[in-house]
């Protein structure tokens, strides 16, 4: 009996140092895995060392921008600048395996069938506006870029930024020669086209950000919302309908009331790609699924998420601030200097930079003016 009970006692202790010695040969024999890095599949199907090769988010820690193998072999026949159709979603699947393409750009009347944005409130997805998003598309009855666009079988897009980085560059003619030029806001066109083109595709802007002088309206470009708060619903139904606008409360500066546009040249952009850039991409706090402190990408950031589910080649310009020189212009288009950013409680810039850093370094987009 007394014997039993001592050899149990001696058998706990041995069994826990038999088993952490266990675990310690295991961690040695995985240790030098990690460190020569071999192939990717099959560290992949390893499963726990996998976290060595992705960083949190789901991105290739090492970026090196080089074309894999399969699409030096698939593009190799094309001329020099030549449209490669399909290269970024082949370069952003290789630094992010997780990325799946097909997300529309705009809602069409089938909005309620993209179940990703169904359970998540604006500014994530269309939880509690499903009626008064019907009501605005069957006004404005298109929903895509139109039929000269939709045709094509490679298309290249260019998200110019506001920043004052644009300024003195000359690089508008280069801009005009992208398929889809994309603005954001008021950021304006007229008097600026040496810098920033003069073609616009569309103007992606909320509210608050929309040009309220009816003269500083390009011609032809399609006015698209990207909706941060209900209230942004109920004024675009305004505007569609062209209703007498009422006072409207909820809004942090004024707004405009008309825009200068027929209600089919007016479009809602799906909000996947606010909710996929704050908690796939980014990573900002996910907060239940609703706004909160700086889990809100800039719309800069959110027009590149869409081109990158959209275009088949992106570019970008006039993104990035440099915090360094805080004298340089904030926006190519007012005297506002740099120092005047102020500290944001909707965005994380410095996490976000983070995201559009690995975009660059892995190829996936080009930066035309080098701020990113
Ligand atoms: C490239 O061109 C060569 C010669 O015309 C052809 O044999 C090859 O299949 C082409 N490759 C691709 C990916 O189209
Ligand atoms: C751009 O050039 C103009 C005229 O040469 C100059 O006044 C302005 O300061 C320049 N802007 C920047 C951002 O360098
Ligand atoms: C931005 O993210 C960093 C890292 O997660 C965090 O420390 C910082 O507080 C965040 N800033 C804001 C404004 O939320």
């Amino acid at each position: 009996m007394k014997s039993t009970r001592s050899f149990v006692i001696l058998l706990c202790p041995m069994l826990v140092l038999g088993f952490l010695y266990y675990s310690a040969g295991r961690l040695q024999l995985r240790s030098p895995v990690q460190k020569t890095q071999p192939d990717l599949d099959s560290l992949r199907s390893t499963g726990r060392v996998v976290a060595s090769v992705y960083d949190n988010q789901g991105f290739l820690h090492k970026l090196d921008g080089k074309l894999p193998l399969e699409l030096q072999y698939k593009y190799g026949n094309l001329s020099k600048g030549e449209c490669k159709p399909g290269f970024t979603e082949a370069k952003m699947t290789s630094i992010y395996p997780k990325f799946l393409k097909p997300a529309p750009m705009f809602l069409d009347k089938n909005f309620k069938r993209l179940s990703k944005i169904s359970s998540y409130q604006p500014p994530f997805g269309v939880k509690t506006q499903e009626k008064i998003i019907d009501n605005i598309l069957d006004g404005t009855k298109v929903y895509s870029l139109g039929s000269e666009l939709d045709s094509m079988s490679c298309m290249r897009c260019i998200i110019i930024g506001n920043g004052g980085i644009l300024s003195n560059k000359s690089l508008g003619s280069k801009i005009d020669e992208y398929d889809v030029v994309v603005r954001l806001n008021e950021a304006p066109v007229s008097g600026f086209e040496k810098d920033v083109g003069s073609k616009t595709t569309m103007r992606i802007t909320y509210p608050e950000g929309t040009i309220q002088k009816l003269e500083r309206y390009e011609k032809n470009s399609l006015f698209v919302l990207s909706a941060f708060k209900p209230v942004d619903f109920k004024w675009l139904r305004q505007i569609v309908y062209r209703d007498k606008m009422r006072k409207m409360e909820g809004f942090w500066k004024s707004v405009a009331r008309v825009i200068p546009r027929e209600p089919e040249e007016i479009r809602i952009l799906n909000p996947y790609f606010i909710q996929e850039a704050a908690f796939k991409f980014i990573g900002l706090p996910h907060n239940n699924g609703v706004m909160g402190r700086g889990n809100i990408p800039t719309l800069g950031t959110v027009a590149i998420t869409m081109a990158l589910h959209n275009c088949d080649e992106v570019a970008v310009a006039g993104f990035g601030y440099d915090m360094s020189t805080p004298r340089a212009p904030l926006h190519y288009y007012e005297k506002l200097m740099m120092s005047a950013i102020k500290e944001s409680w909707t965005h994380n810039i410095s996490k976000e930079k983070e995201f559009l850093q690995k975009l660059v370094k892995g190829g996936v987009i080009q930066d035309l003016t080098g701020g990113i």
